[in-house]
């Protein structure tokens, strides 16, 4: 079988080989094809379940006597529809499909020339992926401290923390929550950085008429189960418009493969990447899978809708907790800046309500709550010690950070929770705050 090969993006590009060089393992056949939809459409004891599944089983394995089989199962038309397509509705010159954000920022980071010593201005508060990379490398983490209002870095503490060692500025929109961009690219502009915006939580939101994570000179969104839309568990988009990188990309996301260069009496060349110093660098792998990419485009047709129907949700817990004096409500959605509403961020005047966060949460959580304690301070981890930073220091140079995660804000979900269950929620928050408030 022959197929037209055009990048770095396929193992087995044989030309015109009359033999199924798709893939050379073994294809998944309808019993194979049953066990997928028994695990995405699993038995919850409903009665009717073991006949419906019945039906399925007999169907399928008549689908498999009749159908062809899949044939390439990794980087091939379905990743490449979830790219254009991405690109289309990002607005971004360039998109690459790979296995998880994290590895989606690695390549970003090579491909923007970071190495040991450089130093790399980020929020105090995110995930571990944002900082994996630099950290692993010896690049230097420098924490900005946050905006109490939406607690994503604050563009001043930014511009505060650039030395001659600033090689890239790595904003997160928290939550979904849009950083104020124009600052960050004007810092950039003026000091030669590149930004690389980490939008996990920003896949569909905007800021000033563009796409989140198609700003900086890099951005991208995570697929990871837990995020608005999630490609089977695991995925990642990473985006860009820059000529130099995009070429690059699945050479980046795929250890260098270059079949647009054969050396002799071999199937491919190797080409390192070229990062934007021009220096080389050694291209990981963070291939997707063809079942990971139709996972993503089945999702992303719902993307807007499920973004309206979580905006309404963080309304309703704003109008809500907006009656409740002490209670500081979520930064809404204006002309300029759509947020994703991944998380809701609650966040209270412990002045006013006579005491802290800490003991909201407890309060919250013997309400049956789901209370988020995933964002805070990385500079507590212990990796971050055991490399030598020193944490009381950072604390010391991130002051809101301090006073926000310890006692004034935590996450709560928006979504999927039915009507009966957001007012639940919104109704044992406030319930809660006046216990405090009262002193009980
Ligand atoms: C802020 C942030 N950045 C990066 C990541 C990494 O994404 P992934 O899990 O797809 O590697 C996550 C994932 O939760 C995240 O929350």
């Amino acid at each position: 079988m022959s197929e037209k090969k055009s990048g770095g993006d396929f193992r087995y590009a044989v030309g015109e080989s009359k033999v199924p060089w798709h893939a050379v393992g073994e294809y998944y056949n309808g019993c194979d094809a049953e066990r997928m939809v028994k695990f995405l459409l699993p038995d919850t004891g409903n009665p009717d379940y073991a006949a419906a599944l019945q039906g399925v089983s007999a169907a399928l394995q008549k689908l498999a006597s009749v159908s062809g089989r899949a044939t390439k199962l990794t980087l091939g038309s379905k990743v490449a529809e979830a790219e254009e397509r991405s690109k289309a509705y990002f607005g971004s010159k360039y998109a690459c499909f790979v296995d998880n954000w994290t590895g989606g920022m690695e390549m970003a980071y090579k491909l923007s020339g970071l190495k040991a010593g450089d130093e790399v201005i980020m929020p105090a508060v995110t995930f571990i992926a944002t900082m994996a990379y630099p950290l692993s490398i010896g690049a230097k983490i420098v924490f900005a401290d946050i905006d109490p209002e939406t607690i994503n870095l604050d563009p001043a503490d930014v511009a505060r923390k650039i030395t001659p060692k600033t090689k890239m500025i790595v904003p997160v929109h928290l939550g979904g929550c849009p950083v104020d961009m124009d600052p960050i690219m004007d810092l950039a502009e003026k000091h030669g950085l590149f930004v690389m915006e980490d939008a996990a939580h920003g896949m569909g939101g905007a800021y000033k008429g563009r796409k989140l994570g198609s700003i900086g000179h890099f951005g991208g969104f995570s697929l990871h189960e837990v995020k608005n839309i999630n490609s089977l568990g695991e995925g990642g988009i990473l985006l860009s418009s820059e000529d130099f990188a995009g070429p690059q990309l699945p050479g980046a996301r795929f250890l260098g493969l270059d079949f647009t260069r054969r050396i002799k009496d071999w199937l491919y060349d190797i080409s390192p990447l070229t990062d934007r110093f021009g220096n080389f660098q050694v291209a990981p792998n963070h291939s997707a899978t063809e079942i990971q990419a139709i996972g993503l485009l089945t999702q992303m047709e719902r993307l807007d809708q499920i973004i309206a129907i979580r905006r309404k949700a963080a309304e309703y817990m704003n109008a809500v907790l907006g009656e409740e004096d002490g209670i500081l409500t979520e930064k809404p959605d204006t002309a300029e800046t759509y947020g994703t509403h991944h998380l809701y961020l609650l966040r209270i005047d412990p002045k006013k309500i006579g005491g802290d966060i800490q003991l909201l949460a407890k309060k919250l959580a013997a309400k049956g709550l789901t209370n988020i304690t995933h964002f805070g301070p990385m500079y507590r981890f212990k990796i971050m010690r055991d490399f030598g930073y020193d944490e009381n220091a950072l604390a010391a140079a991130c002051p809101k950070t301090e006073e926000m995660f310890y006692h004034c804000y935590t996450h709560l979900p928006l979504y999927p929770l039915t009507q009966e269950q957001l007012e639940y929620q919104a109704r044992a928050v406030v319930e809660a705050v006046r216990e405090m408030k009262q002193g009980k």
